[in-house]
């Protein structure tokens, strides 16, 4: 599954929507915040701000420095909210360790579109399609549906219990409607025997953060694999050293699998373009 060629199609919806809100006079603007110096945070936020100057949205990126703390991270969360310009805001996770990520619960619930906030995740769970739902689960369901999976009735094994990926991910699978309405099992590091479940899996989602957990002995022939998983690992063949590794074993996953992400190229691109759409709802609904 081309997550690229599908995250293409979103941007264009969303350069759409722009289009239009700019005619109004509003230009969708997205605060990404950096705490710390992350390699790969620092990636992830640089691609961010790029696919919302891409799409003629503005895209501001606040850097802290690790040392930041936890009072300084609030103030500069309570200035966003307070200001009309911005209708996005993201902290970018993981957060230094002298700052609780319940800090996040600090947005404002119309503006986090990263979907972290106790009111967006309740919407999402009481089926209120009224909230922000959190990008890489968002995006996995997209794949789906574009590429006409069929969900209804489906088992659907989700690996990882995460507030980012895997419980939303369950939630949103388990949603009464039709592109949804799985039998949902989520499994993690607890789960007795991580085969068994998985071979059940119609629908095998795996957001483990663990190097090619799931082998090809671990899936059903013809189940639809999605994997989540951006692991950098050593690979002296690389130019820089390292590569990015998913959570599934691609070559022999794809053996017996009907239809597979693969990484980079499958889940990744779709977080990012819906972020830029979850950013241009919330412009719609500030209105202004
Ligand atoms: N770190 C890894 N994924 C994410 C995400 O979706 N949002 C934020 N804010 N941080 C992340």
């Amino acid at each position: 599954m081309d997550g690229r060629a599908v995250a293409a199609k979103v941007r264009e919806r969303v350069a759409e929507g722009v289009r239009a809100l700019r005619k109004q006079g509003i230009v969708p603007r997205l605060s990404v915040v950096l705490v710390g110096d992350d390699p790969a945070s620092a990636a992830y936020v640089r691609s961010k701000a790029r696919a919302s100057e891409e799409l003629g949205m503005q895209g501001e990126t606040i850097r802290m420095p690790g040392t930041t703390a936890e009072s300084e991270l609030i103030a500069v969360i309570d200035r966003l909210n307070a200001d009309p310009s911005v209708h996005g805001i993201l902290v970018q996770m993981p957060l230094p360790k002298q700052i609780d990520p319940d800090v996040v619960r600090r947005v404002n619930p119309s503006k986090d579109v990263d979907g972290f906030h106790p009111v967006n995740v309740g919407k999402l769970l009481i089926g209120d399609s009224g909230g922000f739902v959190p990008c890489t689960p968002a995006g996995v369901m997209v794949l789906l549906r574009e590429y006409k999976v069929q969900t209804s009735g489906a088992n659907c094994v989700v690996i990882g219990r995460s507030n980012i990926v895997g419980k939303p991910m369950a939630a949103l699978m388990l949603q009464d409607n039709e592109n949804a309405n799985c039998t949902v099992t989520v499994c993690h590091r607890h789960t007795a025997d991580l085969p068994s479940q998985t071979r059940r899996a119609d629908i095998l989602i795996v957001a483990a953060g663990r190097p090619k957990i799931v082998t090809g002995d671990m899936v059903k022939p013809g189940a639809v694999v999605i994997d989540v998983g951006t692991n950098r690992v050593n690979d002296p063949k690389a130019k820089s050293g390292t590569r990015l590794q998913g959570d599934v074993d691609f070559d022999a996953v794809r053996e017996v699998a009907s239809k597979l992400t693969p990484v980079p190229g499958g889940v990744g691109p779709m977080t990012i373009a819906m972020l830029m759409a979850n950013t241009v709802r919330a412009a719609e609904m500030a209105g202004r």
